[in-house]
């Protein structure tokens, strides 16, 4: 049956879901029908990764079994360690983490996609271990010793505790939770759909993690919270936003952390984690960055509001990491490590219903060519 090329696939269903639901006309997102303002203020993120993967909210005993699993598997092998040991400093941390995730499936046997326990405890796994190697190569890569995690440590906690090795503030704790809340799941989206293509195949979960990581790292997706703060050091100051945003317009290039394939508005992430930066400046003191995001989007606004191009996810994310000590170029495997829970969703729920991904092309090259002898060749 023929049908119609869409460039980038926009507006193609590529399956049915019941995870999340986003409407860009008016700047919804919900996750299993939750909207995300009253999980950010609410929930927790384990609890969130538990609603997205088992589409329900835990009871207290299935929250406290979830949240134990996941702390036992937070360590990972040794081998994984010298592996991040082995790696080029000055590389990118999604390459470390799509590495050592592929990896971590070389440990872990008996990986049938079929069986339901089997596949609880490597979404456990992930889920758990992916902090761990984010941090471990954020401390290894600049010459500190790896930190363990600790079991009796929140999520969050024990992520920042890892990067750190001291015991981080719970208010930046519970914001930092927020943030891993916004970023774990946003409906069919380049790297859901690569992980989900790898998936169709009945590849192992870690391979699926693998693949999406490698989508997430580009700044057209994921890599764009680095951008941005790499876009406002560049601006510098306040003075100097309108004729830069403006030069770029004019070269035709894409400002960073604006416009969205599917919002329409602001996207309503960003409106959580501009209020998240706000609440962190006032307990911890501003950031400069910050008033020149916000000095950014207001001219941004003023240029682009006409094709309905707005602050994105990505936009206020980078100040918030930054203002936590975070390296720039960890950010999008933050992302990664928050966006596993929606992967993992979509991977469990594909795997229900699997259908080989094949799909079509236009042809446009010819046929019946003749093979010219390399000597005769121009
Ligand atoms: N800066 C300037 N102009 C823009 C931008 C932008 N960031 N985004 C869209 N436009 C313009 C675009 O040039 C086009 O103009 P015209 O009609 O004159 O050709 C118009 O707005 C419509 O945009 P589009 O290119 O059809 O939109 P798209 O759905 O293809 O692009 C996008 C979506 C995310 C690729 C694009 O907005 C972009 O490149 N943004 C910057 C990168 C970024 O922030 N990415 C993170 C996305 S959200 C989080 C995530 O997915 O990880």
């Amino acid at each position: 049956m023929p049908h119609d090329f869409m460039p980038g696939l926009a507006g193609v269903p590529a399956a049915r879901s019941t995870i999340s639901d986003v409407n860009g006309e008016t700047g919804v997102l919900e996750y299993r029908g939750i909207r995300i303002e009253e999980l950010t203020a609410k929930s927790t993120f384990l609890e969130t990764a538990y609603l997205l993967l088992f589409n329900c909210l835990p009871t207290r005993l299935e929250l406290e079994k979830f949240t134990g699993d996941v702390a036992l598997h937070r360590r990972i092998k040794f081998k994984i360690v010298d592996m991040i040991k082995s790696l080029p400093e000055q590389g990118h941390p999604m390459d470390a983490l799509q590495a050592a995730v592929a990896a971590l499936g070389m440990f872990y046997p008996g990986r049938t996609v079929q069986d339901p326990e089997n596949n609880y405890w490597s979404a456990v796994r992930l889920i758990a271990k992916l902090p761990t190697i984010v941090a471990a190569f954020a401390r290894i890569r600049r010459g500190d010793e790896y930190v363990a995690p600790r079991d009796d440590f929140e999520f969050s906690e024990n992520f920042l505790y890892m990067l750190s090795e001291r015991r981080p503030d719970p208010i930046v704790c519970q914001i930092f939770d927020a943030c891993l809340i916004l970023h774990a799941e946003h409906t069919m989206n380049a790297s859901t759909f690569c992980g989900l293509i790898t998936a169709s195949t009945l590849a192992d979960p870690y391979t699926v993690v693998a693949s999406a990581i490698g989508a997430l790292k580009g700044p057209l997706h994921g890599g764009a919270n680095e951008e941005v703060l790499a876009m406002l050091r560049e601006i510098g100051t306040i003075q100097g936003v309108r004729s830069y945003l403006e030069a770029k317009l004019k070269a035709k290039q894409p400002l960073m952390g604006f416009g969205h394939r599917v919002y329409k508005v602001k996207d309503p992430r960003a409106v959580i984690l501009q209020q998240l930066a706000q609440k962190l400046f006032t307990h911890c003191g501003k950031s400069p960055l910050y008033a020149l995001a916000e000095e950014t989007e207001r001219v941004a606004l003023e240029l682009l509001s006409q094709k309905r191009v707005y602050p994105n996810v990505d936009f206020y994310s980078g100040i918030v990491y930054d203002a936590m000590g975070i390296p720039t170029d960890t950010f999008t495997s933050i992302f990664a490590m928050a966006r596993a829970a929606g992967w993992l969703a979509h991977w469990l729920e594909q795997m229900k219903e699997n259908k080989l991904y094949r799909p079509d092309q236009i042809y446009e090259g010819e046929h019946n060519r003749s093979y010219l002898p390399l000597d005769q060749r121009q």
